[in-house]
């Protein structure tokens, strides 16, 4: 199947499920950074992920009933601009390569909608996600509504697409599981080359630059989320992203980071000792957490509701919790009381693909929904040990999380970032070949 044709099927796919309406989709704005430089641009996921367009100011246009037709609405060609921005398609050519059945100048876009609103029953958008959007729509609706002496009227229903794209998203088809495995090789290597790169005495910033280059040599522009490197108690902050201590012997170093390849997000996280070698205490914990990502991995599997990898997950964890002092009281008491919460405060995973922490619901009819083959999802169990009276001295500012990516399969899980080494002896083997 030729790349084109996937997005049209998915528009296809789309306009069934819409019945009747019209769908505007646009994608996501340049953003300043500071003074007249703008931060990278990123299309938006639901746009990209049935366009497969890639310039800024762009909306997709579905009409959906017994006649369909798909719009895209971009930038003129403009040879002036293209000198300093580089290529643009412009309608035609977008029109054309792209697969759409027509294709207008941007600058005609309000104008367009008005007559394109007309006499549709609904409208689908991503409603309350971009304010200036909503105003726009709404007022090109007025538009809509004055004709009505002319006998048109404006659509009576406003929904949101997203409830449909999250769905569709949520299963990821043949051409983005490879995406998702080609991200994933790419992450599994840098993380390996952070853990032979990495010394006592270094900056956590320079570990990062090796994450990054790591990255973008393999055509991976972009980190799919800001990368933490957290050596030390700095473990224990969970959205560190500071990245500027000193990495100091005998601390352990936690790495979550993952590229972004073909707007599809790889989410890993290792933890490994700086000098090495795991000391008692950091392998004790260490040992804990991965019999807890083990356990939730051999729970992500076809008809099992969402949490079962939590629910393993935790169960390991809290024996462990015990047996570490950090816990009193059986499995089930810490449970019940959520004790456990002092050292493990998130939840095991969350759906993975275009945007890291991706769409789709969690529950249904409010129960956990079951896991079904196509869905990915991270399976990411921690502990964080902040310095407390009753916390034995040991295992202060200990902070691990292992973090995978895995594919719920037919009958089964592929886990596609394997190849990042998670055991103690595979890590201190890997840290022995510096
Ligand atoms: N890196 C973001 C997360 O693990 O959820
Ligand atoms: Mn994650
Ligand atoms: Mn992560």
């Amino acid at each position: 199947m030729t790349i084109p044709t996937i997005y049209k099927q998915r528009r296809a796919r789309l306009l069934t499920q819409m019945q009747q309406g019209i769908a505007i989709i646009p994608t996501a704005q340049e953003v300043l950074r500071n003074a007249d430089t703008h931060y990278g641009y990123r299309y938006d996921s639901n746009f990209y992920y049935l366009t497969g367009f890639i310039e800024p100011e762009a909306v997709l246009v579905l009409i959906a009933g017994e006649s369909t037709k798909t719009i895209l609405f971009c930038r003129e060609k403009n040879l002036e601009r293209e000198i300093w921005d580089g290529h643009r398609f412009g309608p035609a050519a977008a029109q054309e390569q792209f697969g759409f059945d027509m294709a207008y100048p941007i600058a005609q876009l309000d104008e367009k909608l008005i007559e394109l609103m007309g006499n549709q029953p609904a409208l689908f958008y991503p409603l309350g996600s971009d304010a200036a959007w909503d105003q726009r729509l709404l007022k090109l609706r007025n538009a809509v509504q004055e004709k009505v002496r002319s006998g048109i009227h404006a659509p009576e229903e406003i929904r949101d697409v997203r409830a449909l794209l999250n769905e569709m998203r949520l299963f990821k088809d043949a051409h983005e599981l490879d995406i998702m495995r080609r991200a994933a090789v790419i992450s599994t290597t840098a993380h390996k080359r952070a853990m032979q790169f990495t010394r006592r005495e270094q900056f956590e910033y320079q570990v990062e630059a090796e994450l990054l280059h790591e990255f973008c040599s393999h055509g991976a522009r972009n980190p799919a989320y800001t990368s933490i490197v957290a050596g030390g108690a700095n473990a224990c902050v969970l959205h560190y992203v500071g990245n500027n201590a000193k990495l100091k012997d005998g601390d352990l170093l936690l790495i979550d980071a993952g590229c972004e390849l073909d707007g599809y997000a790889s989410d890993i996280t290792r933890t490994f000792p700086i000098n090495g070698k795991f000391s008692t205490a950091q392998k004790d914990v260490y040992e804990i957490v991965l019999a807890a990502q083990d356990a939730a991995i051999a729970a992500a599997k076809p008809k099992q509701p969402w949490d079962a990898p939590h629910t393993a997950a935790l169960r390991v964890l809290a024996q462990g919790f015990i047996d570490l002092k950090l816990c009193r009281g059986s499995v089930d008491a810490v449970l019940e009381s959520e004790s456990y919460k002092k050292f493990y405060m998130h939840r095991t995973g969350h759906w993975l693909g275009m945007d890291v922490h991706d769409v789709g619901d969690y529950k249904i009819d409010n129960n956990w929904r079951a896991l079904q083959p196509g869905m990915v999802m991270t399976v990411e169990p921690g502990c964080y040990i902040r310095p407390a009276d009753d916390v034995p001295p040991a295992l202060w500012n200990i902070g691990i999380r292992i973090e995978d990516d895995v594919v719920i399969t037919a009958k089964d899980n592929e886990v596609l970032t394997d190849a990042a080494p998670k055991t103690v002896a595979d890590i201190e083997e890997l840290m022995r070949q510096n």
